[in-house]
């Protein structure tokens, strides 16, 4: 268990005061290290997601992942962080089962990480009704629209809201969300009309991910965004570094070394 919830600089209210102004800006981490480095850069807030379970695991999709898992990751990453807010996802089947195991399950992650907010998937009035009860009781919420990767079985991978009909769906459950006091909106692969749309439609910033340009801020995971995680290449990825090819050359560069008798030298003895 960590020590006392850690006070950080962004809270959700600076978040949620960002609307229309600046745009948020969300990168997902893992560990204490990552966690360090993307706060240093500054972000706003820092998602431990359960992407891990694909990124950091190699899982085939984030339903094993546990709420033991999130915690453990959730609190390396607070230890790193000391500005920005820190939300952790809430893991397949921690927060569906009944409104009492959410309020437990989001306690027990703010308590025992150190993290200000929690994410949960989906819009239903049932989630909503979960998130209004979460946010009584003082537990900041990030809603996730669109593409939900916990419910991939039931939707596939693919963009969401391309019918009207489903589009219209989208902009209910994000008004829900929003009514039920979501401090912010990831929406996740859908037209850049549609996230435009419910942008326009809630009082809470949304985060795009693959949801076009006119969302309030944007998620990338951070593998992804480094060049770390080779062959995932969808159209809305922007990779801003090759670290993979960093990480074998230097590798590689150690391996040679040891072969040659070039490292330790004498200037790394005792
Ligand atoms: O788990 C995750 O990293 C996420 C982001 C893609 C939004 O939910």
């Amino acid at each position: 268990m960590s020590s006392a919830p850690t006070p950080r600089a962004v809270t959700v209210r600076d978040i949620r005061d960002r609307k229309g102004k600046e745009p948020i800006v969300v990168v997902t981490a893992y560990d204490v290290l990552f966690g360090r480095l993307v706060d240093q850069a500054g972000v706003d807030i820092v998602l431990v997601g359960d992407s891990l379970g694909n990124v950091v695991a190699g899982f085939q999709s984030t339903l094993p992942v546990t709420l033991d898992n999130m915690i453990y990751h959730g609190a390396a990453v607070c230890r790193g962080v000391s500005r920005a807010l820190v939300t952790v996802d809430m893991p397949f089947l921690t927060y569906q089962i009944s409104t009492e195991k959410a309020l437990a399950n989001c306690g027990r992650v703010l308590a025992e990480t150190g993290a200000q907010a929690v994410k949960i998937e989906g819009g239903s009035e049932r989630i909503a009704e979960t998130v209004s009860r979460l946010v009584e009781i003082g537990i900041p919420v990030m809603g996730h629209l669109g593409f939900t990767p916990q419910s991939v079985n039931a939707i596939g991978v693919r963009v969401q809201g391309r019918e009207a009909e489903e589009a219209e769906r989208l902009v209910q459950e994000a008004k829900r969300l929003d009514e039920a006091g979501a401090f912010a909106v990831v929406l996740e692969l859908m037209p850049a009309d549609v996230a435009a749309r419910i942008t326009a439609s809630i009082s809470a910033p949304t985060i795009g991910i693959g949801a076009g340009v006119s969302c309030d801020g944007q998620v990338l995971v951070l593998p992804d965004l480094l060049g770390l995680n080779e062959g995932f290449a969808p159209r809305f990825l922007k990779q801003y570094a090759n670290l993979s090819e960093t990480v074998r050359d230097a590798v590689r560069a150690y391996g040679d070394d040891v072969k040659q008798r070039r490292y330790p030298s004498a200037d790394h003895s005792f």
